[in-house]
């Protein structure tokens, strides 16, 4: 390849940067790297429809194999791109990488969406057969003929993969236990009246859940996990552990370019690294709060793996356009969807619409009155209704939210909700 836009990282962010690039009109040559052999795919439904058995591989293919062909993109699946250099007389920009095969990719420009990888649990006998973690299709086609036979099944990590996960172990009738070492689950993303409400959504299911708790190590025989042991000195029985306690964005490529990093690649509103002329989408970076423009977060999901790659897509054909971009996740656990939209994080009031008994309640959150996010469990009506809100700038008092006999989008009305950075 010479010259045009070379992608490192072809998943959501990737393919999206690609993607967009061809929709803004641009001729040039692109080329997509991507490690995994399979062609872009969609990872949610990895700890869901795929693992229940619901969806198969095939379809999660993100485009069809002609796609590719057709917008004139160069997908290379399978190479790991191991050694970028920027070209130091060169177009700015511009430069080479390697892979250990030996192929050598020239480019005009420079797009890193390297995503993160499974954080590793080490601990003595990590190395044991049947325990697994969860990020790409061969993890999910393993975990889930493994799932066929297994019956103890021990998660580490009450996080999302984790719960996900525990669910459809336990939709299967296995012997279910969660280990968590936080006090609350899914402290990451939700506030603790959240996590509350799953940990005894999940009991009320049979799954057990064992919060506070350090994993100490794994027992083992001939070679096979038979049982994971805490550090209070209980062991669990398990034929199958699964292990979700967080990912690394991977940053090794970026450091090597001297790139700034912190927790993750740092790039700008508009997707820009700390060299400008290198853009950088997805899970792999931080960037500035997304509705305030304050402080800087990771964003693991695929709205922003879209959004952000959109948004890098125009920064380099010199047009930025940085959106207006809303957080919005989901996770379904079983029979239990959350939907979540905009970001909590500082919030100084929560509104509580429902019960939590009924297993279908939200949450609104809220910092000196203004409409900062929802966590809605079994209410898309509320979380589409907050959604629009924060996207338009709009909002819903807090002193009538609660009102759960009245429609969310009856109560929008102007003003006070957070406004998201343009
Ligand atoms: P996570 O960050 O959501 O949860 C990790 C959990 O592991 C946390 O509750 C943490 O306290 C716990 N933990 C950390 N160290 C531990 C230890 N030593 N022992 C026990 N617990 C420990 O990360 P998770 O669940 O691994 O998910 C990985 C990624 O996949 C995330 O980026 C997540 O957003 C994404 N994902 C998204 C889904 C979706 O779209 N709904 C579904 C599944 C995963």
């Amino acid at each position: 390849m010479s010259g045009g836009t070379l992608i490192v990282g072809a998943s959501q962010a990737g393919l999206q940067l690609a993607v967009s690039l061809r929709q803004l009109g641009d001729t040039e040559p692109i080329t997509l790297v991507g490690e995994e052999i399979h062609p872009p795919y969609q990872r949610p439904p990895l700890s869901k429809e795929f693992l229940t058995g619901q969806t198969d591989l095939e379809s999660l293919a993100l485009r069809t194999p002609s796609y590719y062909t057709d917008a004139g993109i160069d997908l290379v699946p399978g190479e790991r791109v191991t050694e970028v250099n920027l070209s130091p007389s060169g177009r700015p920009g511009s430069g080479s990488a390697k892979t250990p095969s030996g192929r050598v990719f020239a480019f005009d420009r420079l797009a890193l969406t390297v995503g993160a990888g499974p954080r590793r649990l080490a601990v003595p006998g990590a190395e044991l057969d049947g325990i697994r973690y969860l990020r790409d299709r061969d993890d999910a086609a393993h975990l889930r003929q493994r799932l066929t036979t297994a019956s103890r099944v021990v998660v580490v990590g009450g996080g999302f993969i984790g719960l996900e996960a525990a669910a459809v172990a336990r939709g299967f009738g296995k012997d279910v236990t969660v280990v968590e070492a936080a006090d609350r689950l899914i402290s990451r993303a939700v506030a603790p009246v959240v996590s509350e409400f799953y940990r005894r959504a999940h009991v009320r299911r049979g799954t057990r859940v064992s919060l506070s708790a350090a994993v100490a190590g794994f027992d083992g025989e001939r070679g096979r996990v038979t049982g994971v042991r805490l550090a209070d000195g209980t062991r669990l029985p398990a034929d199958l552990v699964l292990i979700g306690v967080g990912v690394l964005p991977r940053t090794e490529l970026a450091e090597h370019l001297g790139l700034e990093c912190d927790r993750g690649i740092v790039v700008d509103a508009g997707a820009r690294t700390s060299d400008p002329h290198v853009v950088a989408a997805g899970d792999c970076t931080v960037q500035p709060h997304p509705m305030t423009g304050l402080g800087r977060v990771r964003l693991e999901s695929v709205q922003n793996a879209v959004a952000q790659a959109t948004t890098a897509a125009a920064t380099l054909l010199g047009t930025p356009a940085p959106q207006r971009a809303v957080p919005w996740f989901w996770s379904y656990q079983g029979d239990l969807k959350l939907q979540i939209a905009g970001l909590s994080g500082g919030y100084d009031q929560h509104v509580m619409r429902g019960d939590p008994d009924s297993e279908r309640f939200s949450v609104l959150y809220y910092r000196q009155d203004e409409l900062l996010a929802i966590d809605a469990v079994n209410s898309p009506a509320d979380y589409m209704a907050v959604r629009k809100a924060l996207t338009q700038g709009t909002t819903v008092p807090a002193s009538v939210a609660g009102d759960s006999g009245t429609p969310l989008k009856a109560l929008l009305t102007t003003g006070r909700a957070v406004v998201p950075s343009s």
